[in-house]
């Protein structure tokens, strides 16, 4: 079974998978691009795309609802950096995306899904997966994941809630990724509710091919290799921490502020004291570096 960081917008930059890899992930998959933004020469979104040399196996994800707009951008893309596949979001369910026909929306409209797939597979031989949900309203994966292999996708992942489950609500209905991977030709990657090692049981003796991992790696890029079996240090646990933390300290003092206390929040879940911990770094009153000396005394490192 292979291990892969879903795409988390806002999160899963190069910084934060690079620190998946070294925490274990066989892959890791872009956060969500908008193909109109690219399109329009958006100069931030164009650079979610850049995929550092050291990564070795990202998947960029598009989003968008005209096949001939995520053809261009694709296109666009394609000129500036060689991914290991290209991923389509179907599963978005925010109501913005969803109003451009694109992300989840795609669900409720299989047949403009086949379309987008097969106006990328006219335009790379790369691998090509979609991210899918259970259903919009109603379950119609069957239908969409048939939409999508049938105009040439290699891989599809599967989010087993409905668009009105949103991430959190409803159930993530594990039976639905096995049932699917049963009855599919292609790999399928669930994506859904896996923190820990007890979770992959449901998956023993299935066809399932991957599971991807998303909020159950934030504050945690190690938990890819505990999912395999292995078990890292406290001391590996500080030096991938301070590892992340320095990446943000290189992008200038306004994305290391913003970064490092997001990061810095997820790393202290379940610490004693946590919630000071947050109190003191989110407060306005403190800079960067004030920031930087409580996070050296919390953790016990040294930035
Ligand atoms: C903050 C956040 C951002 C997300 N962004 C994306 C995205 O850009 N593209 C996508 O396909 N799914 C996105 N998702 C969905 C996740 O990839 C994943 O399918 C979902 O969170 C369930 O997995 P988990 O329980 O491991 O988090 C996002 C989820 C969250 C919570």
């Amino acid at each position: 079974m292979n291990f892969y960081l879903a795409p988390l917008a806002e999160i899963t930059s190069k910084e934060f998978r690079l620190l998946c890899y070294e925490g274990g992930a066989d892959g890791c998959f872009s956060e969500m691009i908008s193909a109109k933004a690219v399109t329009l020469r958006n100069r931030k979104t164009i650079a979610l795309s850049e995929i550092d040399e050291s990564e070795p196996r990202t998947f960029l994800q598009f989003f968008g609802g005209d096949p001939d707009v995520i053809r261009e951008a694709a296109e666009k893309i394609l000129e500036r950096v060689t991914p290991a596949g290209i991923d389509i979001n179907a599963g978005c369910p925010v109501k913005k995306v969803v109003a451009a026909h694109a992300g989840s929306a795609l669900m409720d409209d299989p047949e403009r899904l086949g379309k987008i797939v097969k106006t990328l597979r006219g335009v790379t031989n790369l691998p090509l997966s979609v991210k899918i949900r259970k259903g919009f309203k109603t379950p119609n994966y069957e239908r969409c994941a048939a939409e999508a292999v049938d105009n040439g996708a290699d891989f599809l992942t599967i989010h087993p809630r409905l668009r009105t489950d949103m991430f959190t609500a409803g159930t993530c209905d594990f039976d639905v990724s096995i049932e699917l991977a049963e009855k599919l030709p292609v790999p399928v990657i669930h994506s859904g509710d896996i923190k820990e090692k007890s979770d992959l049981d449901r998956f023993k003796g299935t066809k399932i091919a991957g599971v991807m991992i998303g909020r159950g790696a934030l504050g945690k890029p190690w938990i890819f290799r505990e999912l395999k079996g292995g078990t890292v240090t406290d001391d590996e646990k500080k030096e991938i921490m301070a590892k992340h933390f320095r990446y943000y300290l290189d992008l200038g003092t306004k994305t290391a502020h913003t970064m490092i206390r997001r990061h810095a929040s997820w790393y202290s879940t379940g610490m004693k004291v946590s919630a000071d911990f947050r109190n003191s770094i989110f407060n306005p009153a403190n800079d960067i570096k004030e920031v930087i000396e409580i996070i050296n005394i919390f953790f016990d490192i040294k930035l």
